[in-house]
């Protein structure tokens, strides 16, 4: 017999599942190349020549010891390489204790919400907003509060005011972001963090930045750590370096966070109690020596362009990413997500509904996938759009 809280995460899980199972249903039976599967959210470009290098490297030249055990926070020389690059990044000093290097930032989101989360305590989530912090957030004993963003999927200061209670213990806040690929301005760091300093108990901010260096268009993502200081920041190479399937990750505790002693100890501990126990050690040499490295960045705005361009000539809306690796698009007035969904899967066009991101109203594509299969697609956007009765804003 499992257990009511499982009974429950399965239940809110099967909407991203259901779309992997028809999307593999419709590959068998019509070919890959004839199914556009804009589901998941996978990075489909390979690592980084340097990635592949260094692992070379370590094979080759291995070190006595470099599979063992180390400290529950991991190698110190890779936490300094990562102190050193974010120190001249946010113009503080940033010390290697501030780092715990964690099994990708799903890991380190969980050992930043263990190490802070009293049963029964609210953390606050933006809709749009990555579901799996439900589940986080669950197995803490925490409760989510969600506080929605406006048209353009920015977020209000005065809103998420307005839902802190005296239970409020932290912010998860992640840009650039997914699903809306929107990224929070300067402005609204500063701001949320003169509104949470105002607040008699400490809010955490939880900044989850595993897209924060996939940016188009020339678009700087604000550095938190200059604007926040109560600041825990959980990071993973899943995107950066395309190394999802590696698990690597770290978290970082602002030098300006309130509790940093204390928290940075806590975080430690869970990763161990967690069952981490360490960042996988080979993961992290190999960071250690890429760390300046990062995939092809023009390639995925590249494919942005073309995915959203289909689109918008088809005569759909959508507010155009400046960051991560999908668009958010608006469902047609009128219709609901399971009805929109349903008519994009007659023409073999799969997509995630927004109600899987708290925002029903959209549906979410990730344009990780190769070029040819946004190119492919082209035609069903414009054949769902005249099913619809959607008149198209350019020919084919
Ligand atoms: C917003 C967000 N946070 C966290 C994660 C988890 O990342 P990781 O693979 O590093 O655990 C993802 C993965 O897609 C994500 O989109």
């Amino acid at each position: 017999m499992i257990s009511n809280a499982m009974r429950d995460q399965l239940a809110s899980g099967s909407l991203i599942r259901k779309m992997f199972e028809e999307g593999s249903r419709l590959k068998k039976l019509y070919g890959e190349e004839n199914v556009f599967d804009f589901s998941i959210g996978n990075p489909d470009l390979e690592p980084p020549r340097e990635v592949f290098d260094a692992l070379a490297d370590l094979a080759e030249n291995p070190t006595p010891g470099m599979h063992g055990y180390m400290s529950n926070n991991g190698y110190e020389s890779t936490r300094r390489v990562i102190a050193d690059r974010m120190s001249v990044k946010s113009g503080l000093r940033i010390s290697p204790d501030a780092v715990c290097m964690t099994v990708g930032a799903a890991a380190a989101m969980n050992d930043v919400l263990h190490s802070i989360t009293d049963p029964g305590d609210e953390i606050i989530v933006l809709a749009p907003y990555f579901m799996e912090y439900n589940g986080y957030i669950a197995n803490h004993n925490g409760k989510v509060v969600i506080v929605d963003t406006d048209k353009r999927f920015n977020p209000s200061v005065d809103k998420i005011r307005e839902a802190v209670t005296p239970r409020t213990k932290a912010i998860i806040i992640n840009s650039p972001n997914n699903p809306s690929g929107v990224i929070y301005p300067a402005s609204f760091l500063k701001e949320l963090n003169t509104m949470l300093n105002s607040m008699d108990h400490v809010i955490h901010v939880i900044s989850d930045e595993p897209y924060i260096d996939l940016a188009y268009d020339g678009i700087k993502v604000p550095c938190t750590l200059q604007h926040i200081d109560n600041l825990i920041i959980c990071f993973s190479w899943s995107k950066s370096l395309s190394l999802p399937g590696e698990r690597i990750g770290y978290t970082l505790v602002s030098p300006l966070h309130e509790d940093y002693k204390e928290l940075t100890a806590a975080i430690v501990i869970s990763n161990r109690s967690l069952g981490s126990v360490n960042a996988p050690a080979i993961w992290q040499k190999v960071i250690e020596r890429a760390i300046d490295a990062k995939v092809d960045v023009a390639n995925y705005q590249h494919r942005r362009d073309l995915l959203y361009s289909n689109i918008i000539d088809a005569g759909f809306n959508a507010i155009k990413p400046c960051g991560a690796l999908y668009i958010f698009m608006n469902t047609p007035q009128g219709m609901s997500d399971e009805e929109f969904s349903a008519a994009c899967a007659s023409h073999k066009l799969l997509l995630v509904s927004g109600a899987a991101f708290a925002k029903p109203g959209y549906a979410r594509l990730a344009f990780c996938v190769s070029e040819q299969t946004i190119i492919n697609s082209r035609k069903a956007f414009f054949a769902v759009a005249k099913d619809l009765g959607i008149s198209h804003k350019t020919e084919l």
